[in-house]
């Protein structure tokens, strides 16, 4: 199907690897004959019509860089009918045939409602640090995201051990683990805690007791911000309530995880799943995300991508257990 203007947005918590993807985006399009127009600060710069002409060169020197040149919001206002309605008019004053949306669930949850009211095609590009997202191994932004949080508790671990602490340190994810439990491998901590997994304090304090036994001297516990026990604070909380034999820290790590430069592998990904969400447009699909499975594109619909869970694998879980000693 020829498109003659396509519009792209990133939306949602920002991901290093976006502007890659949006590189990715525009090149593809413009090779493909097709005019692109930039909708900045995403579901809010749509319902205000915060449009930039976008050409090849407008997206220079940008592939290595972090956050989003575009920008990104959370936009309640698109959340409501009136809000979409006032979005879709300034779309159509500004001859927008298609749109690629680069971003997470809640990105692509307003995208898949938008396609079903206005007939707009839309397909998904997942830039999201969480890598919450099925139909796709990888989301844009997750492997800098790791490396961004394995390199701070290697440095916490250093002074963790100089002074015989507990750390306990708090990664992002709201709903998903994924970061907390890889990060948690590969900085040697003593136990992680994710959403996916219910949380009990007294497991964490035994193992505590056994390592403090066979002198111990710190350890680290990983927090998914969003696991059932609370944050960092309340474990380290609930925590010195029963095992009071170390001094212990809480670092919060936020949103330096979101920041940076971004990998090779960021960069690969972006790139190959930018120029795929083109193509799909080209090829007449909306309403599906793009993704990398087994190292292939594959297009997974908006409702699956979001509602589906990527599965935690057990192995890994298991894997911590018995390294963790
Ligand atoms: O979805 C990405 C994410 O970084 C989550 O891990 C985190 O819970 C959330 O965004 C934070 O959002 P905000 O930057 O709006 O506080």
């Amino acid at each position: 199907m020829k498109l003659k203007r396509i519009g792209v947005y990133t939306s949602g918590g920002d991901a290093p690897g976006m502007n890659a993807c949006l590189r990715a985006v525009v090149r593809t399009a413009v090779a493909e004959g097709m005019e692109v127009v930039g909708i900045r600060r995403g579901y809010q710069g749509m319902i205000e019509g915060d449009f930039i002409k976008m050409e090849a060169h407008s997206v220079s020197n940008i592939i290595q860089r972090g956050g989003t040149i575009l920008k990104s919001s959370r936009s309640a206002q698109f959340r409501s009918p009136e809000g979409r309605q006032r979005a879709y008019n300034r779309i159509k004053e500004a001859g927008i045939e298609g749109m690629v949306a680069i971003g997470g669930d809640g990105t692509f949850a307003g995208a898949s409602i938008f396609c079903n009211e206005f007939k707009i095609p839309i397909v998904g590009a997942p830039g999201t640090i969480d890598n919450d997202l099925y139909g796709t191994d990888f989301t844009i932004g997750y492997d800098t995201a790791l490396n961004t949080a394995m390199e701070a508790i290697d440095k916490i671990r250093d002074t963790a051990d100089s002074h015989n602490r507990l750390f306990i340190i708090e990664v992002m994810g709201r709903d998903a683990g994924f970061i907390a439990l890889n990060v948690g491998i590969a900085g040697g901590a003593e136990a992680v805690l994710i959403p996916e997994e219910k949380t009990y304090i007294d497991v964490i304090c035994d193992k505590l007791e056994q390592g403090w036994i066979r002198h111990k001297t710190s350890s680290i516990i990983i927090v998914a911000e969003g696991d059932d026990a609370g944050g960092a604070d309340d474990v380290a909380r609930q925590v010195n309530a029963r095992f009071s034999h170390y001094d212990t820290r809480v670092v919060v790590l936020g949103h330096i995880q979101r920041g940076g430069t971004p990998s090779c592998m960021d960069r690969v990904l972006a790139s190959r799943l930018g120029n795929a969400a083109v193509e799909a447009l080209c090829e007449g699909l909306s309403n599906i995300m793009v993704g990398q499975v087994n190292n292939k594109v594959v297009h997974t619909s908006f409702a699956k991508a979001c509602k589906l869970n990527q599965e935690m694998d057990p192995a890994l879980m298991n894997l911590l257990e018995v390294l963790s000693v």
